[in-house]
Protein backbone atom coordinates (compact mmCIF):
# COMPACT_ATOMS: atom_id res chain seq x y z
CA UNK A 1 0.00 0.00 0.00
CA UNK A 2 1.43 3.87 -0.90
CA UNK A 3 1.02 6.20 1.60
CA UNK A 4 1.67 9.48 1.47
CA UNK A 5 1.52 12.89 4.15
CA UNK A 6 -0.27 15.24 1.85
CA UNK A 7 -0.87 19.28 2.70
CA UNK A 8 -3.84 19.93 4.73
CA UNK A 9 -4.23 23.54 5.78
CA UNK A 10 -4.92 24.22 9.25
CA UNK A 11 -4.79 20.43 9.99
CA UNK A 12 -2.08 19.09 11.79
CA UNK A 13 -1.68 16.28 9.55
CA UNK A 14 -3.36 14.28 6.83
CA UNK A 15 -2.06 11.56 4.72
CA UNK A 16 -3.34 9.70 1.40
CA UNK A 17 -3.63 5.80 1.09
CA UNK A 18 -3.94 3.59 -1.91
CA UNK A 19 -3.67 0.16 -2.90
CA UNK A 20 -4.65 -0.09 -6.50
CA UNK A 21 -5.29 -4.08 -6.52
CA UNK A 22 -8.71 -3.43 -4.30
CA UNK A 23 -9.57 0.01 -5.66
CA UNK A 24 -8.53 1.55 -1.92
CA UNK A 25 -8.63 5.20 -1.83
CA UNK A 26 -8.28 6.29 1.88
CA UNK A 27 -7.82 9.50 3.36
CA UNK A 28 -7.08 10.08 7.27
CA UNK A 29 -6.65 13.95 8.44
CA UNK A 30 -6.18 15.15 12.07
CA UNK A 31 -7.01 18.28 12.63
CA UNK A 32 -5.64 18.98 16.37
CA UNK A 33 -4.88 16.71 19.11
CA UNK A 34 -4.61 20.14 21.40
CA UNK A 35 -6.76 18.49 23.80
CA UNK A 36 -6.39 14.66 22.85
CA UNK A 37 -6.39 12.00 20.47
CA UNK A 38 -8.07 13.13 17.20
CA UNK A 39 -11.66 11.24 17.11
CA UNK A 40 -13.89 11.63 14.22
CA UNK A 41 -15.81 9.19 12.00
CA UNK A 42 -14.98 6.53 9.25
CA UNK A 43 -17.12 8.01 6.31
CA UNK A 44 -17.75 5.52 3.40
CA UNK A 45 -19.14 6.75 0.44
CA UNK A 46 -18.63 8.11 -3.28
CA UNK A 47 -16.56 11.65 -4.05
CA UNK A 48 -15.95 13.43 -7.22
CA UNK A 49 -12.63 13.31 -6.99
CA UNK A 50 -9.41 12.44 -4.08
CA UNK A 51 -9.61 16.57 -3.27
CA UNK A 52 -13.44 16.76 -2.76
CA UNK A 53 -12.98 14.26 -0.53
CA UNK A 54 -9.78 15.61 1.31
CA UNK A 55 -11.44 19.56 1.85
CA UNK A 56 -14.93 17.34 3.43
CA UNK A 57 -12.52 15.51 5.46
CA UNK A 58 -10.57 18.40 6.56
CA UNK A 59 -13.99 20.57 7.41
CA UNK A 60 -15.67 17.84 9.08
CA UNK A 61 -12.45 17.14 11.07
CA UNK A 62 -12.15 20.79 12.24
CA UNK A 63 -16.04 20.38 13.43
CA UNK A 64 -15.38 17.46 15.37
CA UNK A 65 -12.47 19.56 17.09
CA UNK A 66 -14.63 22.13 18.11
CA UNK A 67 -17.70 19.77 19.22
CA UNK A 68 -15.38 17.85 21.61
CA UNK A 69 -13.36 21.21 22.96
CA UNK A 70 -16.92 22.83 23.57
CA UNK A 71 -18.39 19.61 25.20
CA UNK A 72 -15.69 19.85 27.36
CA UNK A 73 -14.32 16.23 26.50
CA UNK A 74 -10.33 14.95 26.30
CA UNK A 75 -10.54 14.65 23.10
CA UNK A 76 -9.35 16.35 19.57
CA UNK A 77 -10.84 16.29 16.02
CA UNK A 78 -10.29 14.46 12.75
CA UNK A 79 -11.87 12.25 10.24
CA UNK A 80 -11.48 9.63 8.01
CA UNK A 81 -12.89 8.36 4.84
CA UNK A 82 -13.25 5.65 2.32
CA UNK A 83 -13.79 6.69 -0.79
CA UNK A 84 -15.88 4.06 -2.68
CA UNK A 85 -14.35 4.11 -6.07
CA UNK A 86 -16.06 0.10 -6.86
CA UNK A 87 -18.60 -1.57 -5.53
CA UNK A 88 -20.68 -0.35 -2.23
CA UNK A 89 -19.48 -1.77 0.55
CA UNK A 90 -16.40 -3.74 -0.97
CA UNK A 91 -14.63 -5.25 2.51
CA UNK A 92 -11.56 -6.03 0.91
CA UNK A 93 -10.20 -2.58 1.48
CA UNK A 94 -11.17 -2.20 4.92
CA UNK A 95 -7.86 -3.48 6.06
CA UNK A 96 -6.06 -1.18 3.83
CA UNK A 97 -8.19 1.06 5.81
CA UNK A 98 -6.85 0.31 9.21
CA UNK A 99 -3.36 -0.06 8.41
CA UNK A 100 -3.98 3.50 7.66
CA UNK A 101 -5.28 4.42 10.98
CA UNK A 102 -2.61 2.40 12.50
CA UNK A 103 -0.03 4.19 10.76
CA UNK A 104 -0.76 7.39 12.88
CA UNK A 105 -0.41 5.44 15.88
CA UNK A 106 -3.24 6.91 17.65
CA UNK A 107 -3.20 10.06 16.87
CA UNK A 108 -6.71 9.17 15.58
CA UNK A 109 -8.88 6.91 16.47
CA UNK A 110 -11.88 5.87 14.10
CA UNK A 111 -15.45 5.75 15.07
CA UNK A 112 -19.54 5.34 13.17
CA UNK A 113 -20.19 7.86 10.55
CA UNK A 114 -21.85 7.99 7.11
CA UNK A 115 -21.49 4.28 5.36
CA UNK A 116 -20.02 2.60 8.21
CA UNK A 117 -21.48 0.71 11.14
CA UNK A 118 -20.58 -1.12 14.58
CA UNK A 119 -19.47 -4.19 12.15
CA UNK A 120 -17.68 -2.17 9.68
CA UNK A 121 -15.71 -1.38 13.41
CA UNK A 122 -15.35 -4.70 13.78
CA UNK A 123 -13.62 -5.60 10.91
CA UNK A 124 -11.25 -2.70 10.69
CA UNK A 125 -10.18 -3.51 14.69
CA UNK A 126 -9.06 -6.85 13.14
CA UNK A 127 -5.64 -4.46 12.22
CA UNK A 128 -6.28 -1.52 14.02
CA UNK A 129 -6.49 -1.03 17.81
CA UNK A 130 -7.82 2.48 17.21
CA UNK A 131 -11.17 2.77 16.78
CA UNK A 132 -14.36 2.57 18.70
CA UNK A 133 -18.41 1.93 18.38
CA UNK A 134 -17.66 -1.99 17.96
CA UNK A 135 -21.13 -4.45 18.32
CA UNK A 136 -21.77 -4.56 21.87
CA UNK A 137 -20.05 -1.00 22.75
CA UNK A 138 -21.66 2.33 23.34
CA UNK A 139 -24.44 1.40 21.48
CA UNK A 140 -26.86 4.23 19.02
CA UNK A 141 -25.46 7.78 19.33
CA UNK A 142 -28.95 8.83 18.09
CA UNK A 143 -30.99 9.15 21.54
CA UNK A 144 -28.29 10.94 22.86
CA UNK A 145 -27.70 13.70 19.94
CA UNK A 146 -31.46 14.13 19.97
CA UNK A 147 -31.79 14.59 23.50
CA UNK A 148 -28.92 17.02 23.34
CA UNK A 149 -30.46 18.77 20.69
CA UNK A 150 -33.58 19.45 22.26
CA UNK A 151 -32.23 20.51 25.46
CA UNK A 152 -30.31 23.81 23.08
CA UNK A 153 -33.83 24.16 21.87
CA UNK A 154 -35.37 24.83 24.73
CA UNK A 155 -32.85 27.21 25.55
CA UNK A 156 -32.99 28.49 22.55
CA UNK A 157 -36.75 29.33 22.55
CA UNK A 158 -36.46 30.62 26.25
CA UNK A 159 -34.16 33.28 24.97
CA UNK A 160 -35.92 33.96 21.44
CA UNK A 161 -39.46 34.66 23.45
CA UNK A 162 -38.13 34.93 27.37
CA UNK A 163 -40.15 32.55 29.40
CA UNK A 164 -41.35 30.18 26.35
CA UNK A 165 -41.32 26.51 26.39
CA UNK A 166 -41.68 24.50 23.18
CA UNK A 167 -45.42 24.54 24.19
CA UNK A 168 -47.31 25.42 21.19
CA UNK A 169 -44.06 26.31 18.98
CA UNK A 170 -44.05 24.78 15.41
CA UNK A 171 -40.97 22.98 15.05
CA UNK A 172 -40.25 22.01 11.91
CA UNK A 173 -37.63 18.55 11.22
CA UNK A 174 -35.68 18.49 8.19
CA UNK A 175 -34.40 14.81 8.12
CA UNK A 176 -36.50 12.12 10.11
CA UNK A 177 -33.57 9.38 10.43
CA UNK A 178 -32.47 7.91 13.30
CA UNK A 179 -32.54 11.68 15.39
CA UNK A 180 -35.09 13.64 13.44
CA UNK A 181 -37.99 10.99 14.01
CA UNK A 182 -36.30 10.90 18.26
CA UNK A 183 -36.07 14.99 18.25
CA UNK A 184 -39.53 14.98 16.63
CA UNK A 185 -41.20 13.13 19.74
CA UNK A 186 -39.36 14.96 22.50
CA UNK A 187 -40.59 17.80 20.89
CA UNK A 188 -44.06 16.90 20.46
CA UNK A 189 -44.15 15.67 23.99
CA UNK A 190 -43.07 19.40 25.02
CA UNK A 191 -46.20 20.29 23.35
CA UNK A 192 -44.85 21.49 19.85
CA UNK A 193 -46.27 20.77 16.95
CA UNK A 194 -44.57 19.25 14.77
CA UNK A 195 -43.92 19.65 11.05
CA UNK A 196 -41.53 16.90 9.24
CA UNK A 197 -39.94 16.38 6.05
CA UNK A 198 -37.51 13.98 4.42
CA UNK A 199 -36.80 12.47 0.96
CA UNK A 200 -38.03 9.22 2.10
CA UNK A 201 -41.57 10.12 1.87
CA UNK A 202 -43.04 6.96 3.52
CA UNK A 203 -40.74 7.60 6.63
CA UNK A 204 -41.99 11.42 6.72
CA UNK A 205 -44.61 9.99 7.50
CA UNK A 206 -44.53 7.51 9.42
CA UNK A 207 -42.99 10.16 11.86
CA UNK A 208 -45.81 12.72 11.31
CA UNK A 209 -48.42 9.50 12.20
CA UNK A 210 -46.54 8.92 15.62
CA UNK A 211 -46.12 12.70 16.70
CA UNK A 212 -49.78 13.46 15.27
CA UNK A 213 -47.00 16.03 12.67
CA UNK A 214 -47.72 17.17 9.89
CA UNK A 215 -45.92 16.39 6.48
CA UNK A 216 -43.75 19.20 4.68
CA UNK A 217 -42.37 18.37 1.01
CA UNK A 218 -39.12 18.12 0.94
CA UNK A 219 -38.36 21.22 -1.24
CA UNK A 220 -40.23 23.10 0.99
CA UNK A 221 -38.62 21.65 4.23
CA UNK A 222 -36.52 24.90 4.58
CA UNK A 223 -38.60 27.78 4.08
CA UNK A 224 -41.54 26.05 5.86
CA UNK A 225 -43.45 28.61 7.99
CA UNK A 226 -42.29 27.53 11.55
CA UNK A 227 -41.04 29.10 14.76
CA UNK A 228 -38.10 26.74 15.03
CA UNK A 229 -36.20 24.75 12.17
CA UNK A 230 -34.00 21.64 12.82
CA UNK A 231 -31.56 20.29 10.18
CA UNK A 232 -31.15 17.27 10.74
CA UNK A 233 -30.38 15.81 7.46
CA UNK A 234 -27.30 17.36 5.43
CA UNK A 235 -24.49 19.82 6.37
CA UNK A 236 -24.48 23.27 3.77
CA UNK A 237 -28.20 24.03 4.39
CA UNK A 238 -27.84 27.48 5.71
CA UNK A 239 -26.82 29.24 2.21
CA UNK A 240 -27.67 32.78 0.56
CA UNK A 241 -31.08 31.37 -0.63
CA UNK A 242 -31.83 29.49 2.78
CA UNK A 243 -30.81 32.37 4.75
CA UNK A 244 -32.99 35.17 2.49
CA UNK A 245 -35.74 32.98 2.41
CA UNK A 246 -36.57 31.15 5.62
CA UNK A 247 -39.08 32.18 8.04
CA UNK A 248 -38.17 30.40 11.42
CA UNK A 249 -36.88 32.55 14.09
CA UNK A 250 -34.35 29.50 15.75
CA UNK A 251 -32.23 27.44 14.01
CA UNK A 252 -31.37 24.12 15.98
CA UNK A 253 -30.75 21.05 14.48
CA UNK A 254 -27.94 17.43 14.45
CA UNK A 255 -26.82 18.10 11.00
CA UNK A 256 -22.82 18.92 10.97
CA UNK A 257 -21.84 22.17 9.62
CA UNK A 258 -25.40 23.53 8.88
CA UNK A 259 -23.70 27.04 7.68
CA UNK A 260 -22.58 26.67 4.15
CA UNK A 261 -19.88 29.54 4.89
CA UNK A 262 -19.33 31.58 8.17
CA UNK A 263 -20.87 34.71 6.86
CA UNK A 264 -24.37 32.83 6.76
CA UNK A 265 -23.85 32.81 10.62
CA UNK A 266 -23.35 36.67 10.51
CA UNK A 267 -26.47 37.07 8.15
CA UNK A 268 -28.84 35.18 10.26
CA UNK A 269 -27.90 37.25 13.29
CA UNK A 270 -28.11 40.55 11.36
CA UNK A 271 -31.67 38.90 10.09
CA UNK A 272 -32.75 38.54 14.12
CA UNK A 273 -32.80 34.72 13.61
CA UNK A 274 -30.88 32.87 16.71
CA UNK A 275 -28.73 30.33 15.29
CA UNK A 276 -27.35 28.02 18.08
CA UNK A 277 -24.31 26.32 16.31
CA UNK A 278 -24.20 22.87 15.21
CA UNK A 279 -21.01 21.68 16.80
CA UNK A 280 -22.69 22.40 20.45
CA UNK A 281 -26.14 21.33 20.11
CA UNK A 282 -25.06 17.74 18.54
CA UNK A 283 -22.67 16.44 20.94
CA UNK A 284 -24.50 14.19 22.65
CA UNK A 285 -23.99 11.21 19.58
CA UNK A 286 -19.83 12.19 20.78
CA UNK A 287 -20.04 12.06 24.51
CA UNK A 288 -22.44 9.10 24.45
CA UNK A 289 -18.68 7.20 22.81
CA UNK A 290 -16.99 8.27 26.02
CA UNK A 291 -18.28 4.97 27.16
CA UNK A 292 -16.04 3.32 25.24
CA UNK A 293 -13.21 6.13 24.84
CA UNK A 294 -13.07 7.15 28.07
CA UNK A 295 -14.65 4.42 30.38
CA UNK A 296 -17.33 6.79 31.83
CA UNK A 297 -20.00 5.42 33.29
CA UNK A 298 -23.80 6.38 32.02
CA UNK A 299 -24.14 8.80 34.76
CA UNK A 300 -21.23 11.11 33.85
CA UNK A 301 -22.89 10.32 30.13
CA UNK A 302 -25.85 12.11 31.26
CA UNK A 303 -24.58 14.56 33.22
CA UNK A 304 -22.27 15.92 29.89
CA UNK A 305 -25.11 15.60 27.77
CA UNK A 306 -27.29 17.81 30.12
CA UNK A 307 -24.49 20.44 30.15
CA UNK A 308 -24.80 21.35 26.98
CA UNK A 309 -28.06 23.24 27.78
CA UNK A 310 -25.47 25.07 30.12
CA UNK A 311 -22.77 25.20 26.77
CA UNK A 312 -25.62 26.91 24.95
CA UNK A 313 -26.87 29.59 27.67
CA UNK A 314 -23.19 30.36 27.32
CA UNK A 315 -22.57 31.03 24.11
CA UNK A 316 -25.84 32.59 24.15
CA UNK A 317 -25.22 35.13 26.81
CA UNK A 318 -22.05 36.31 25.68
CA UNK A 319 -23.97 36.48 22.11
CA UNK A 320 -26.10 39.11 23.61
CA UNK A 321 -23.33 40.66 25.94
CA UNK A 322 -21.37 41.91 23.04
CA UNK A 323 -23.36 41.68 19.82
CA UNK A 324 -21.51 38.79 17.88
CA UNK A 325 -23.17 36.38 16.13
CA UNK A 326 -23.48 32.79 18.48
CA UNK A 327 -21.36 31.41 15.57
CA UNK A 328 -18.56 33.16 16.22
CA UNK A 329 -18.84 33.10 19.76
CA UNK A 330 -19.22 29.26 19.23
CA UNK A 331 -15.63 29.51 17.29
CA UNK A 332 -13.63 32.18 19.82
CA UNK A 333 -15.15 29.32 22.69
CA UNK A 334 -13.26 26.72 20.95
CA UNK A 335 -9.90 29.04 20.50
CA UNK A 336 -9.87 29.87 23.87
CA UNK A 337 -10.56 26.21 24.95
CA UNK A 338 -7.22 24.96 22.42
CA UNK A 339 -5.38 27.85 24.12
CA UNK A 340 -5.30 29.40 20.48
CA UNK A 341 -4.83 32.82 20.05
CA UNK A 342 -8.72 34.41 18.76
CA UNK A 343 -9.08 34.61 15.00
P1 LIG B 1 -29.94 9.29 9.23
O1 LIG B 1 -29.20 8.85 8.03
O2 LIG B 1 -30.55 8.27 10.14
O3 LIG B 1 -31.14 10.28 8.78
C1 LIG B 1 -31.02 11.29 7.85
C2 LIG B 1 -32.39 11.43 7.20
O4 LIG B 1 -32.39 12.58 6.36
C3 LIG B 1 -32.77 10.23 6.31
O5 LIG B 1 -34.06 9.78 6.68
C4 LIG B 1 -32.74 10.81 4.90
O6 LIG B 1 -33.69 10.20 4.04
C5 LIG B 1 -33.08 12.26 5.18
N1 LIG B 1 -32.69 13.19 4.14
C6 LIG B 1 -31.58 13.20 3.36
N2 LIG B 1 -31.60 14.26 2.54
C7 LIG B 1 -32.73 14.96 2.82
C8 LIG B 1 -33.30 16.16 2.33
N3 LIG B 1 -32.72 16.85 1.36
N4 LIG B 1 -34.48 16.58 2.85
C9 LIG B 1 -35.09 15.87 3.81
N5 LIG B 1 -34.58 14.73 4.32
C10 LIG B 1 -33.43 14.28 3.83
O7 LIG B 1 -28.97 10.26 10.04
P2 LIG B 1 -29.05 10.65 11.58
O8 LIG B 1 -28.20 9.72 12.36
O9 LIG B 1 -30.46 10.89 11.98
O10 LIG B 1 -28.27 12.05 11.57
C11 LIG B 1 -28.89 13.22 11.06
C12 LIG B 1 -27.83 14.28 10.85
O11 LIG B 1 -27.23 14.61 12.10
C13 LIG B 1 -26.70 13.86 9.92
O12 LIG B 1 -26.31 15.00 9.19
C14 LIG B 1 -25.61 13.43 10.87
O13 LIG B 1 -24.32 13.59 10.30
C15 LIG B 1 -25.82 14.39 12.02
N6 LIG B 1 -25.37 13.87 13.31
C16 LIG B 1 -25.85 12.68 13.76
C17 LIG B 1 -25.45 12.19 14.98
C18 LIG B 1 -25.99 10.90 15.52
O14 LIG B 1 -25.81 10.63 16.70
N7 LIG B 1 -26.67 10.09 14.72
C19 LIG B 1 -24.48 12.92 15.82
C20 LIG B 1 -24.10 14.22 15.28
C21 LIG B 1 -24.52 14.64 14.05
Amino acid sequence: MEMEEVAAPGCERAIVAREPSVGYLGIVVVHSTARGPAIGGVRWKRYRDESEALDDAMRLARGMTCKNALAGLPLGGGKSIIVQTGPPSDERVLPFHARAIEALAGAYVGGVDVGTSPETMRLLRRDTRYVHGLPGGAGDPSPLTARGVAAAMRVAVSRRWPGATLSGKRVMIQGCGAVGSALAELARAEGASVLVSDVDEPRARRVAARVDGVVVAPADALLAACDVLAPCALGGVLDDATVRGLRAAVIVGAANNQLAAARHGDELHARGVLYVPDFVANAGGVINGCVELLGWTREQVDRSVDAIAVTVGDVLDRAERTGVPPSRVAEAMVSERLGLPSA
